[in-house]
C-alpha cells in the first residue's frame, strides 16, 4: 500500500514560509484576542471566499464560546489569474446573513495592495451598515500601513500560496504557506 507522506513539501513550493503548526498556533493567538475584545457579545465573521476559507474555519474554532460566533462569506474579485492586483475589487458572492447592526470582522487570508480590504470595510460599514467592523488578515504584505485590526504574520513582498492562497485555484490545500518556484508562473 502506498502510504501519503504528509511532511513532502510540493514540488512547486520553492520553500515554506509557515509550518502548519505555525500557522495553527498563530492562529489560536488571533482566536484569544477576539475572545477577550468581544466576550460576551455576538461576533459576525466574514470571510472574503475562498481564500480566507481555511483560515475562518480554524479562526472561528478558536474563539472562546463565551463569544457567539456567526459565520458568512463574501465573495470578492480582483486577481484573475495573475499575481498582481489590478486594484479593482467588485462583490461576486453576497453574504447569506444580515449585516445590518451586526458587530463584523471581515476575515482576509492576505493583505497586498489593500484595496480588497479597503473596498470591502466600505462595503460592509456603509452599504451594508454594520455597527461595527474590524479586520482580521492572516498575512499582511505591509502591516506598518495597519489595514488590518489583526495580522497574523507579515509577509515579504513574495507571491505565496497553501492554507488557502491559490495560485490559479490550485494549492489552496496545502496545510503550509510557502513561495511559489516563479518558474511556475513565470511565462504566463
Ligand atoms: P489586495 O487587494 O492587493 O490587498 O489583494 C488581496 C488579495 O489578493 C487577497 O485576497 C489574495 O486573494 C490575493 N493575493 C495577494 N497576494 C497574494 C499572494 O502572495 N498569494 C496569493 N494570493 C494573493
Ligand atoms: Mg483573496
Amino acid at each position: 500500500m502506498v502510504m501519503f507522506a504528509p511532511t513532502l513539501v510540493h514540488r512547486d513550493i520553492e520553500r515554506v514560509v509557515w509550518t502548519e503548526a505555525q500557522i495553527q498556533q498563530r492562529v489560536r493567538e488571533l482566536g484569544t484576542q477576539l475572545s477577550t475584545d468581544y466576550a460576551g457579545r455576538t461576533l459576525t465573521l466574514v470571510g472574503v471566499f475562498a481564500g480566507a476559507a481555511l483560515f475562518l474555519a480554524d479562526l472561528a474554532r478558536a474563539v472562546a464560546p463565551s463569544v457567539t460566533v456567526h459565520l458568512d462569506v463574501v465573495g470578492v474579485s480582483s486577481y484573475g489569474n495573475g499575481t498582481t492586483t489590478n486594484g479593482r475589487p467588485r462583490i461576486t458572492q453576497m453574504p447569506e446573513l444580515t449585516i445590518f447592526g451586526r458587530d463584523v470582522v471581515l476575515v482576509e487570508d492576505i493583505i497586498d495592495s489593500g484595496a480588497t480590504v479597503a473596498f470591502l470595510r466600505e462595503q460592509i460599514q456603509l452599504v451594508w451598515g454594520a455597527r461595527s467592523v474590524r479586520v482580521c488578515a492572516l498575512l499582511d504584505k505591509q502591516p506598518q500601513l495597519c489595514r488590518a485590526e489583526y495580522v497574523g504574520f507579515a509577509c515579504d513582498p513574495v507571491f505565496v500560496v497553501g492554507y488557502g492562497l491559490d495560485y490559479a485555484e490550485a494549492y489552496r490545500g496545502l496545510p503550509y504557506i510557502g513561495v511559489l518556484k516563479p518558474s511556475i508562473y513565470q511565462g504566463v
